[in-house]
């Protein structure tokens, strides 16, 4: 190595997902739009297949003034205005009783990859679920952490007692645990804990604290499509009684919520029980931000702020819109595939379902079996994920049993 520096992984990027996106691209071309399944895009689109850009949002956003749009922010942690809207966003429907701050970073994976970087140190393990969004392995190689997981399931509800071990085990080891829960609308399996299984999540890390301090990293990129909206926040109120040696980042991002993956606004919403140990944590996500992005695009930030006060009645009633295609397409899917026994994890909602594959080897010639029969989807770990969030209504009929017909000529 030359000019990087001498810890650099040299390996490039192996995107398996920009790959099937070509492929299926140039399948279209090739054998017509109507006769592929392109179920890899992992954004929202609608029924002719263009991504949703919400009209709502960005009729909000071109009235934004140029001023606006030119400027910097009011602040590195981020604009007043945004980080409270952001929490009221969050919390104006329950009761949190815990000290909280809010930091605007670049999306959601700026307030994951923040947290991890200013919690831990090299060579230290951080602990995520077995079957997840691919960056969260990448962000561990490149900052230099060991990864262990813990299993998603048992039968069709969360595994708390391998989630249970697998934190113990670590904070009996390193006297500091911090652990990943990609919840509700989980990447990219579509399940979402109870709120009784996030009850005991918090008894077992509470119970983990009393050895070393705790991290609980939520990240909660798709939460506004959940299909239960009334409900949705309902299981943060678990987190007021976290320990006083617990603290909870929350990672939120303006991607889905608005549709704006593009606009790169997102937030760490940070919590524990000790003001005290929030501005400790404030402080050093501020340097952190400083140092790294100095500031988020101010126009994001106020889109969010105008969308949510000034337009909230008819941005929930055209999100709304999508939720339902959303839920319309996953329970053809579900239901499809529960009647001809393709097994699929435990969807409830969100933008992926995922097939079952113990076997990654055997995943890997589904994968290609399903590509000559032009029906393009992701591999993630243990699965085969197929983006509903992406295909019409009219590509879902039928679809589940031409998996289990090409899964069983295999
Ligand atoms: C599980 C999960 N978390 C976080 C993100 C972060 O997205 P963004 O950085 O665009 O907010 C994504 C995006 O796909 C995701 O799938």
């Amino acid at each position: 190595m030359k000019f990087v520096h001498k810890n650099a992984n040299m390996t490039p990027i192996v995107d398996t997902v920009f790959k099937v996106v070509s492929q299926a691209k140039e399948a279209k071309l090739k054998y017509g739009k109507e006769n592929v399944v392109d179920a890899t895009i992992g954004s929202l689109t609608d029924e002719e297949g263009k991504l949703v850009a919400l009209n709502t949002v960005f009729t909000s956003y071109n009235n934004i003034e140029s001023s606006i749009k030119a400027g910097y922010a009011n602040s590195f942690v981020g604009n007043p205005s945004y980080r409270k809207q952001v929490a009221n966003w969050l919390f104006s429907d329950i009761q949190l009783d815990l000290p909280h701050t809010v930091i605007a970073t670049p999306g959601g994976t700026g307030a994951i990859s923040t947290t991890l970087q200013c919690v831990l140190s090299k060579d230290d393990i951080v602990l995520f679920p077995e079957i997840a969004w691919g960056s969260y392995k990448l962000m561990a190689q490149e900052y230099g952490y060991q990864q262990e997981t813990y299993q998603l399931f048992k039968d069709d509800h969360f595994h708390l007692e391998d989630f249970k071990n697998k934190c113990e085990t670590i904070i009996q080891k390193q006297k500091k645990l911090v652990v990943v829960i990609n919840d509700p609308c989980h990447n990219p399996t579509g399940y979402s804990l109870t709120n009784e299984e996030w009850t005991q999540v918090i008894e077992i890390l509470n119970t983990c604290s009393k050895q070393g301090p705790v991290v609980l990293l939520n990240d909660i990129a798709y939460i506004d499509y959940s299909y239960n909206l009334d409900q949705v926040h309902q299981y943060m109120e678990n987190f007021n009684n976290i320990s006083d040696d617990i603290a909870v980042v929350i990672a939120f991002s303006c991607s889905k919520t608005l549709t704006s993956y593009g606009l790169r606004v997102g937030a760490a919403i940070i919590m524990a029980k000790d003001q005290k140990d929030v501005r400790e944590i404030e402080i050093i996500f501020e340097k952190y931000a400083r140092a790294t992005w100095s500031n988020i695009a101010n126009a994001g930030m106020e889109n969010f702020v105008r969308v949510t006060q000034d337009h909230y009645e008819a941005f929930m009633q055209e999100k709304a819109e999508y939720i339902e295609l959303l839920k319309q397409r996953s329970e053809i899917f579900v239901k499809e595939a529960n009647a001809c026994g393709l097994p699929i994890y435990p969807y409830k909602e969100g933008f992926f379902v995922t097939i079952q594959m113990p076997n990654n080897e055997i995943r890997e010639q589904y994968h290609q079996a399903l590509i000559k029969e032009n029906i393009f989807t992701v591999q993630v770990n243990k699965g085969i994920r197929v983006a509903v969030c992406s295909i019409s209504v009219q590509t879902v009929k039928g679809l589940a049993k031409r998996f289990k017909d090409i899964y069983d000529k295999l």
